[in-house]
């Protein structure tokens, strides 16, 4: 689908909307309705069996919001966290720069100097978006955290955090001691993180406030034991950043193992190989839309010594985007937190050397991925719209339709009841025929169905028993109403790894 009829399908189901809509909207914000809700809880919890379950060793924690200033000047947050911005003296609109030049430098800006910038802009002939002049202010680095003054007076300077990651670095000393004080140690946020972007675009893919799912993993880099042998095989969709420099630009797949060969870490291309395990078999993405976009020197993160963005094909937003990423962030963070906050971070493990943690941090967007879900599931099947989430995305779980309401509905609201209680996502339905019931239920992305009808409250053979329509197939078949928990149970509980 495209972008403006995928958005007025979810809107018009209460999926997502723009927050304070009746007002007009606040660029880059946006509400979740109760199927959009429920969907982002269940990819949230799917992240958590995932990537917590590859080790006892891994924990969730929930810290607040908002940083220090002093953390986001020791994490280099003040000075590096910015953006290209360019300013029309016109109309005074503001673009990203590499929006504005996305033409004639698909590949990005990143990597390049401010008067490098200024000079593509120049050479370019670019033309305000929104105007066409070509009066166009000189391009200058702006600072995408937001700043917030706490206490009466507002003195005391704080930022909204620009990513979760920091949170649990804050956090590692906490952890430690309170730990094994043992490595490696995850630690794992899923929050809000708050940008003040130059141009929300694209919905769920640019936006101001949105939530990141990360595990911060602390090792010891003189070892990182990792199961690699249950990975090695792996076939990984990799675009090397050595072979985009040659002009590629299309992924090769490579094993794991062939990774690894070619010199990047063992524990790197676990975590890589996991991360597409969950994105494949998790989230149901088919392996030809993924790959793995390596990021050269100079494109990196300014914190990242390998960095591979995980990028799906997302027809809706015309090609490869990122939904998450493997960055080995060396010491970097520890080190910088270390100065900043005057306190020792380097760990001493039992009868061993003192060192400072080196970090891998597994970081996903979550919204991005609730797009995806839909661009990538949701689709017209001849007459019907299908949304063929996971059943465990899947917002409501089973649908319980009564053929008619005044004769079958009890029993299918105390059947509603039974299954709630179980902790399915039942919903009762009786509204219109049942061909419209399975069609909202279709679209909705319910995999289960049941129908409670004459049989069922009759005194014939069919009595207690139940239509079962699976979504995908519409096969149905006949069964007990309480066999249905127990059938139903394994197939909505997310998975998780198998590690040795
Ligand atoms: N924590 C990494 C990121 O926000 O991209």
């Amino acid at each position: 689908m495209k972008i403006d009829e995928l958005y007025a399908l979810l809107r018009r189901r209460g999926v997502l909307w723009p927050t304070a809509e009746i007002y007009g909207g606040l660029q880059g914000l946006y509400d979740y309705g109760p199927l959009g809700a429920a969907l982002k809880r269940n990819v949230e919890n799917a992240w958590s069996a995932w990537f917590l379950g590859l080790s006892p060793d891994y924990h969730r924690i929930e810290p607040a919001e908002f940083l220090p200033e002093a953390t986001v000047r020791a994490s280099g947050h003040l000075e590096n966290f910015t953006d290209t911005e360019v300013t029309c003296e016109s109309c005074g609109a503001s673009f990203r720069a590499d929006t504005l030049l996305e033409k004639i430098r698909p590949e990005g800006i990143d990597g390049l100097s401010a008067s490098d910038v200024a000079a593509l802009v120049r050479t370019s002939g670019a033309k305000c978006p929104s105007c066409g002049s070509s009066s166009l202010k000189l391009p200058r680095a702006f600072n995408m955290m937001l700043g917030v003054g706490l206490g009466v007076a507002g003195g005391e300077k704080a930022y909204l955090q620009p990513e979760t990651a920091q949170a649990s670095y804050l956090a590692f000393a906490r952890m430690w001691d309170v730990g094994r004080r043992a490595l490696p140690l995850g630690i794992g946020v899923i929050g809000r993180a708050y940008r003040n972007e130059i141009a929300p675009r694209q919905v769920l893919f640019r936006m101001r406030a949105f939530t990141q799912a990360e595990l911060q993993v602390f090792f010891d880099p003189a070892g990182f034991p990792v199961p690699f042998a249950t990975v090695a095989a792996e076939p990984l969709p990799v675009l090397r950043a050595s072979a985009r420099e040659s002009g590629a630009t299309e992924a090769e797949t490579r094993r794991a193992s062939e990774l690894v060969a070619a010199g990047i870490p063992e524990f790197y291309v676990y975590h890589l190989a996991q991360m597409f395990r969950f994105l494949r078999d998790v989230l149901g993405y088919p392996a030809e839309r993924l790959r793995f976009l390596e990021k050269s020197e100079k494109e990196r993160a300014f914190y990242n010594r390998i960095q591979f963005d995980a990028e799906a094909r997302i027809d809706s937003l015309g090609g490869f985007r990122e939904v998450g990423a493997v960055h080995y962030r060396g010491d970097y963070d520890l080190t910088r937190h270390a100065a900043g906050s005057g306190r020792e971070l380097a760990v001493t493990p039992t009868g061993g050397a003192t060192f400072v943690p080196h970090v891998l941090e597994l970081t996903f967007g979550v919204d991005r991925n609730v797009w995806a879900l839909a661009d990538l599931h949701l689709a017209r099947d001849g007459e019907r719209t299908v949304w063929k989430l996971p059943a465990f995305l899947a917002p409501i779980e089973v649908g319980v339709l009564p053929l008619i309401g005044k004769e079958h509905g009890a029993f299918a609201e105390a059947l509603t009841a039974t299954l709630l209680g179980r902790g399915l996502a039942a919903r009762y339905d009786e509204a219109g025929s049942i061909g419209r019931r399975y069609a909202r239920m279709d679209e909705a992305g319910t995999p289960f169905c049941v129908t409670v009808d004459g049989g069922t409250v009759g005194d014939g053979p069919e009595h207690g028993t139940v239509t079962l329509r699976l979504r995908d197939s519409r096969a149905q078949e006949r069964v007990p109403a309480e066999a249905l928990p127990a059938r139903l149970e394994a197939a909505v509980r997310p998975p998780r790894p198998a590690v040795p």
